[in-house]
């Protein structure tokens, strides 16, 4: 949604959890953005720094050496404040009153509900570039930091593989991701767990006990239950329930903000530059209220009311699939 078209100073911050990538999203939109004309500032700490006016000018050296980084170079923040309005508008002020008319914001969902008000209450031009580890974005197949987060949970399963295996015991590896399955899932699958509990499917903690003394049984000389955090609340009766049909030692271990941290992945490096390349497009064309996506391979844009409205699809044949292939 065009509002007009705005100036040539375009600045760019990170919001909610940090995602392996958003630096090669901050570097590509600072350099694209350069080589399209724009005069290239960063906002520090999210939208709290926006409040806070913790605004610097992003020269081209400023995002050297940091596209393999984990994390944020500009920071981020949670800033609960930023649903009020009136604290919104005077943040968005501090651009304004430096003559900074555009603004990228990467993050998750919450910060897309900024990038919402922002262009619904401002005068300022917005896209949003999705940044999160948990793939929970319905617009989108994709979000930055989730393939990193994912091989950081398959590398995890392995190393945990040969400790478990020594001691034919049972591990219950906890993994983020909110109310979404899809770390847990594909993890699952990549790292050969042998059971995937996901807030999108019914878990029968029974049927899994019986299933996992079964597997020993057979021969099995170790178990991993990958534990979506959005179920995270059966952690107790698994615990219980799988020690006492196997009579074998089960630990649970969450792995928690090892998840956020560490190199992007090629795939997370490539799909962040590619978005932020179409972020600094769609500014270019005085678009705002608009957030970035990839659908089949295919970067595309659609407005942040549709990406908000739009429930993530789980992934039912893969689940399916995981089944069948775990065991
Ligand atoms: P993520 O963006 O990773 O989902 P959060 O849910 O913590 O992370 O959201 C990041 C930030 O976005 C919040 O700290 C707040 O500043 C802003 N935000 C969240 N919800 C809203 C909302 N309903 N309206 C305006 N801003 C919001
Ligand atoms: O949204 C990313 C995420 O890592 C979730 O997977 C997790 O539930 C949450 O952030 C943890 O947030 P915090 O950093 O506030 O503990």
């Amino acid at each position: 949604m065009a509002k007009t078209l705005k100036n040539n100073k375009l600045a760019v911050l990170t919001s909610g959890g940090d995602a392996s990538g958003m630096n090669a999203c901050i570097r590509t939109v600072v350099r694209y953005g350069m080589a399209q004309g724009f005069e290239m500032y960063g906002v520090r700490h999210g939208y709290s720094g926006l409040v806070r006016d913790e605004i610097i000018p992003m020269p081209y050296s400023s995002v050297s050496n940091c596209v393999h980084a984990g994390g944020t170079i500009l920071r981020t923040s949670r800033c609960p404040e930023f649903k009020d309005k009136e604290v919104m508008k005077k943040a968005v002020d501090n651009l304004l009153n430096r003559g900074i008319e555009n603004l990228i914001v990467i993050g998750g969902d919450g910060s897309f509900r900024g990038v919402q008000d922002i262009h619904d209450f401002t005068e300022l031009n917005v896209i949003g570039i999705p940044g999160t580890i948990d793939n929970d974005m319905g617009y989108t197949d994709y979000t930055i930091g989730f393939d990193t987060a994912c091989n950081t949970v398959i590398d995890a399963i392995l190393k945990l593989r040969d400790t478990i295996t020594s001691h034919d015991r049972i591990m219950i590896l906890e993994v983020m991701g909110r109310m979404s399955g899809n770390i847990a899932l594909n993890s699952a699958v990549a790292g050969g767990a042998e059971y995937v509990i996901v807030p999108e499917a019914p878990a029968d903690v029974d049927e899994i006990a019986k299933s996992v003394k079964r597997g020993f049984d057979k021969g099995k000389t170790s178990t991993i239950i990958l534990l979506a955090e959005g179920k995270n609340y059966l952690k107790d009766e698994l615990l219980q329930k799988v020690a006492a049909e196997t009579n074998r030692r089960v630990n649970h271990m969450a792995l928690g903000y090892m998840q956020r941290g560490g190199n992007p992945t090629m795939s997370d490096r490539v799909l962040a530059s590619r978005m932020a390349q179409r972020a600094v497009d769609l500014i270019q064309c005085g678009q705002s209220g608009r957030v970035v996506g990839v659908r089949g391979g295919d970067i595309y844009d659609t407005t942040v009311a549709e990406a908000l409205s739009l429930p993530k699809e789980f992934d039912q044949k893969l689940y399916d699939l995981a089944i069948v292939i775990s065991k």
